[in-house]
């Protein structure tokens, strides 16, 4: 078991496979997107299999592919495949737009994923467009139809913005009276890439005051252990509903996660600069037991918040980057 310097065990790895993506969603990356890493920047299958298994073997037990866009990346169903033969790993997820995803659900399914989370901000067609810069509403919801019909756990990724999406809230909700699946209201967070600047004034009090308005009954679940989302249910309805503070960062004393970025650097928390890299490290031959070494001191680096990650970045004189280039 990996443990950091406040107690928290690390049993989640979130591995972003690529930067690249087909939407270039506002708060995640500019209209033109983003100077996209060069091939050999990026970790190969084979690196982030060793780098998994490793992780596996130090406690993981759940692993979350994500990006940019994990499935514009070539060959991911056979990595996704042999991610899910590691020995001892009990959970395999993914994040995704649901642009090419559709057509790909019966292989998930056989490889036994049980859970997806779908990105989507709006029903409507024309915010589709101008938040994610591109058309394709239409493919999402047949991937959320797609994973629906073979029972594969949906959760929906919703950012509320100001002056973009705030009229879908209730419409998303109101998805979750017929359908058995998870909607979550994301406090936006600065990754953008320097695309817009952020308002906090959606914050998750104002979420639920607005979804309480028009819903009344909506009443507080239990939270399971490490969730990040606050858990709502309403009666009748068949899914439920999540506030995610990801910006008021109320969650970070249950934490239990790690990231990997596409370029192999370890993320302790998604506020912070990230120092160890496990591509160089790797590529300069170490170890597996040398590789440990390296993972353990950088977990016991792990800040006390995302509060503390964020100050020692400004420190730093760094900026946020984009979502899609530390893996959402
Ligand atoms: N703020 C909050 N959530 C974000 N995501 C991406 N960028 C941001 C941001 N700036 C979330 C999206 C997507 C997931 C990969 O990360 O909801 O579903
Ligand atoms: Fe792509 Fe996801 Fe970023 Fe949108 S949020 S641009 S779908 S990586």
């Amino acid at each position: 078991m990996i443990t950091d310097s406040y107690g928290r065990t690390i049993s989640y790895l979130r591995l972003a496979v690529t930067d690249r993506c087909n939407l270039r969603c506002t708060y995640c990356m500019p209209e033109e997107g983003l100077n996209w890493l060069p091939r050999n920047e990026l970790m190969t299958y084979e690196e982030m299999l060793r780098i998994c298994s490793l992780f596996v073997k130090m406690g993981v037990e759940k692993i979350r592919v994500t990006g940019g866009e994990p499935f514009v990346r070539k060959g991911l169903l056979s990595f996704l495949k042999s991610i899910s033969r590691i020995p001892g790993l009990k959970e395999l997820t993914l994040t995704t737009n649901g642009l090419l995803t559709a057509p790909l659900v019966p292989e998930l399914k056989k490889i036994g994923i049980k859970s997806v989370n779908l990105s989507l901000d709006t029903l409507d067609n024309d915010r589709f467009t101008q938040i994610a810069h591109r058309n394709g509403l239409d493919k999402v919801l047949s991937t959320m139809d797609k994973l629906l019909e073979y029972g594969i756990k949906v959760k929906i990724n919703t950012v509320v913005m100001e002056n973009r999406n705030i009229d879908d809230i209730i419409p998303l909700v109101q998805l979750t009276k017929a359908l058995p699946v998870s909607v979550r209201f994301i406090e936006e967070m600065p990754f953008n890439g320097k695309s817009r600047e952020v308002s906090l004034s959606w914050n998750y009090l104002h979420i639920l005051d607005h979804i309480r308005e028009h819903f009344p009954s909506i009443g507080k679940a239990t939270d399971p252990p490490h969730a990040t989302a606050y858990h709502y249910t309403i009666p009748g309805h068949k899914g439920d509903v999540g506030i995610i503070a990801a910006y008021t960062r109320l969650f970070c004393g249950s934490c239990n996660r790690v990231r990997i970025t596409p370029t192999g650097v370890v993320r302790t928390c998604l506020y912070d600069a990230g120092k160890l890299n496990l591509k160089d490290a790797l590529r300069e031959g170490k170890t597996n037991e040398e590789l440990k070494l390296l993972i353990t001191d950088a977990i016991l680096k792990k800040t006390l918040d995302g509060w503390e990650a964020q100050h020692m970045l400004v420190a730093q004189h760094r900026e946020h980057e984009s979502m899609a280039s530390i893996g959402g």
